[in-house]
């Protein structure tokens, strides 16, 4: 039998659409199985600054299609001192929390299980962030909905690029990871991708746009990840607009905006399926797991984990975008 009455749910670190829907999950899970609900505002941020309210199942209305986090976010640096934590810990027994889900990164999960080694408190984690880095879940919620956005924006500016004959450089979000650019550039058919996990990334880069000058294929676009070695897309384009000036290179970063919309069904029916899931573990007495999506199935992964260096990068994927570039 589980001793676990009440509980509270947040989001924390770099929004991702489908984090409401997420929330409402958790909700309406939890009121499902009698238990009490606490939203948390801030992140752990707000968990340190007593940011809690009660949540009922009627607040999660109209809120599965909307952008964003009705909780709200942030990137708590005062959460990773010993006395944070502590503040962090009384506002939790003050309300009489038995037990945390947090949504987030792996970053969100690193705090997560440190605090819940420091004081008894259960911690589960859903995967929240539009980069997809983390090991243990095919997809993290937000993922498909930046994936969508950058694959839309994208189809537009070829429409310009190649009225005008001019190559564009593209930046795409990810950290430092490439799944964001890789897969938005073989959706877009890109000619060249460039991310942080692929080596030899210059001499790739100009030996496309020799072949591209031979073949006088003018129009191009290059996606740059935000992480990868080269620079940021106005980096990599300073190093060859001098040697390809006839080339009318262009620079887009795309930012923020990756981060918005509302989310897609996809994003909408994972994040449901692992609202449920994270109360259901919590029900079963698990701690310090992140429950991800694995090969269609909702999975069970430690904390320890999901850290995202662990993560690569599917060949597979990156022969498919080789095979049909240029
Ligand atoms: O982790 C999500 C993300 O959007 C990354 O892709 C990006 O590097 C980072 O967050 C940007 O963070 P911020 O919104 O704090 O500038």
């Amino acid at each position: 039998m589980s001793k676990i009455k009440k509980i509270a749910v947040l989001t924390s670190g770099g929004d991702a659409p489908g984090m409401n829907a997420a929330v409402r999950a958790v909700v309406r899970a939890a009121i499902f199985h009698n238990l009490e609900v606490v939203g948390i505002e801030h992140g752990f941020e707000g968990m340190i600054k007593g940011e809690l309210f009660r949540l009922e199942s009627k607040d999660m209305r109209n809120i599965i299609h909307r952008g964003g986090t009705i909780l709200r976010s942030a990137r708590s640096l005062e959460f990773k001192t010993k006395k944070g934590r502590a503040n962090a810990f009384n506002n939790l027994k003050k309300q009489n929390i038995d037990a945390v889900i947090v949504i987030g990164g792996d970053g969100t999960f690193r705090g997560a299980g440190v605090f819940s080694q420091e004081y008894d408190i259960p911690f589960i984690g859903i995967p929240g962030t539009i980069d997809n880095d983390m090991p243990g879940t095919d997809f993290t919620i937000g993922f498909d909905t930046a994936l969508n956005t950058v694959v839309e924006t994208i189809d537009k500016i070829k429409d310009t690029a190649s009225s005008h004959d001019r190559t564009f450089f593209i930046e795409v979000m990810g950290r430092d990871a490439g799944f964001i650019a890789l897969q938005a550039g073989i959706a877009t058919g890109a000619e060249a991708i460039l991310i942080p996990e692929v080596e030899g990334q210059a001499e790739n880069l100009r030996e496309f746009l020799l072949k591209a000058k031979k073949l006088k294929k003018m129009s191009n676009i290059i996606l740059v990840a935000e992480g990868n070695k080269l620079g940021g897309a106005q980096q990599v384009a300073d190093q060859v607009k001098d040697e390809f000036k006839d080339f009318g290179i262009r620079v887009n970063v795309l930012g923020h905006m990756q981060r918005g919309g509302s989310p897609t069904a996809f994003d909408r029916f994972l994040a449901s399926r692992l609202g449920v899931a994270a109360v259901d573990a919590l029900i079963d007495n698990q701690r310090s797991v992140m429950v991800g999506y694995k090969n269609h199935e909702v999975v069970h992964v430690p904390f320890n984990k999901t850290i995202k260096g662990l993560r690569n990068i599917n060949d597979e994927l990156l022969k498919v975008a080789d095979i049909l570039m240029i």
